[in-house]
């Protein structure tokens, strides 16, 4: 996507959560075109995330439901969005296990109510507005459940999703597939592997693992460790949602991944050498000692009920046809991370507060009241 696209307009759903965050951070600081932001502010989405764009003349920020429709034919209407790249979404697989209600409701409920909206919008539509809007829906490689030692999922691998979140994915999937194929909604999906960087809420692997090694406080590492995933850093996922809104077909979709298979022990391995790398930093941003024994803090702790074992994407299509490729390795991209959080504790802090305790999620059902 070139940039000075001025009239390119971005409605970014769950656009104060991790991706979606650094999604408007690239199109503002790239200037690829106006951004409205619609999310819900759940426990993932913040302020924080998106306070350096306060102000600018080309981002706009509304809290809301995407499943509220009469607010979403409110924004389509006065936005008059080029593009709506639907990131909003429970997110987390440990969540999911103890209630899928939230999952449901927006994953599956919420996008069906947006993308009956977009289809309103768009059947408006005349001319080059009606020939350049695209419905995007971001999705995950979980939909294909779990693979074994070797392969890869393709495009063409069946949908075996195995936690209730990837089953709500899988569900709004199938929606935006539907979609297209019934009322030819310009709608893609993108299929993305594990996402690492920035502003990522501190329920996941990755800033698990740093603030409690940071603190000195256990690492708690699920069964054996070995499970596999692929990682790719957040801006290459980014690029690969520009890639697709500016050169992907319509109704396809297409596998994002980084060919960066890890175990979660081999990759908390290497976030240990990163935090050893950059000692200096943590000195200067921090009050935390750099002599601690980062692995005696491992907690080998009970598996995640239906963990998958592996995942890993054959990104060869996106590749092939519209020339995306990863710019970050895992060890650039996991060196620029674990900078960022040792720079920004206080974003932890505060997203964290009143709001996430930081206890094990996941292992039980909760009962529903
Ligand atoms: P996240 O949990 O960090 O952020 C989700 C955002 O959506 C938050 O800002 C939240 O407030 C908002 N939101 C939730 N429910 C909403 C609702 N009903 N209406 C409006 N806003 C709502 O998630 P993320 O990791 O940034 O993931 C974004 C998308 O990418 C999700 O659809 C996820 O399934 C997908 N994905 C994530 C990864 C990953 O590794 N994180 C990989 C592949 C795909
Ligand atoms: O593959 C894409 C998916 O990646 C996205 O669709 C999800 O939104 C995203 O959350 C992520 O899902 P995972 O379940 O793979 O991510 P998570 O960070 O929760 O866990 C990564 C691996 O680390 C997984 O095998 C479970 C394990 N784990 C996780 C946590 C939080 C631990 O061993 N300890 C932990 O404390």
């Amino acid at each position: 996507m070139k940039k000075n696209e001025s009239h390119r307009r971005f409605l970014v759903t769950g656009g104060a959560g991790f991706i979606g965050g650094n999604f408007v951070a690239k199109v503002l600081s790239e200037e690829l075109g106006e951004v409205l932001v619609l999310d819900k502010f759940t426990y993932a989405g913040h302020r924080a995330t998106l306070s350096g764009w306060e102000g600018h003349r080309a981002f706009r920020l509304v809290e809301g439901d995407i499943g509220d429709r009469k607010l979403a034919r409110q924004l389509l209407l006065d936005f008059q969005p080029t593009y709506l790249v639907n990131f909003a979404a429970e997110s987390h697989v440990d969540r999911s296990i103890e209630s899928a209600d939230d999952f449901i409701a927006t994953n599956i409920v919420g996008t069906y109510a947006l993308m009956d909206e977009a289809l309103s919008y768009w059947s408006d539509l005349t001319g080059e507005a009606r020939q350049t809007f695209r419905f995007h829906h971001v999705s995950t490689d979980e939909v294909y459940g779990s693979l074994g030692a070797t392969g890869a999922f393709s495009e063409r691998t069946a949908y075996a999703p195995n936690s209730p979140y990837a089953a709500s994915k899988a569900a709004s999937d199938h929606l935006v597939r539907a979609y297209e194929r019934t009322h030819q909604l310009p709608a893609v999906v993108t299929n993305c592997s594990n996402n690492y960087g920035p502003y990522q809420f501190p329920e996941k692997l990755i800033p698990v693992v740093l603030l409690s090694a940071l603190e000195g406080k256990p690492i708690p590492v699920y069964g054996d460790g070995l499970n596999v995933r692929d990682w790719l850093y957040v801006e290459d996922h980014c690029d690969a949602i520009l890639a697709v809104l500016a050169h992907g077909n319509v109704g396809e979709t297409y596998n994002v991944g980084g060919r960066a298979e890890m175990t979660n022990l081999d990759l908390i391995h290497t976030l240990f050498d990163c935090l050893r790398d950059q000692a200096d930093l943590i000195r200067e941003h921090t009050e935390y000692p750099t002599d601690i024994d980062y692995r005696s803090l491992i907690e080998f702790v009970a598996d995640r009920p239906g963990h998958d074992r592996r995942y890993a994407i054959d990104s060869s299509k996106i590749q092939r046809e519209l020339g995306w490729t990863p710019k970050e390795n895992l060890r650039t991209g996991l060196g620029k991370t674990v900078a960022w959080y040792i720079t920004h504790l206080e974003w932890c802090r505060e997203v964290l507060k009143d709001n996430y305790d930081r206890r094990r999620l996941g292992l039980e059902k909760k009962a529903q009241s």
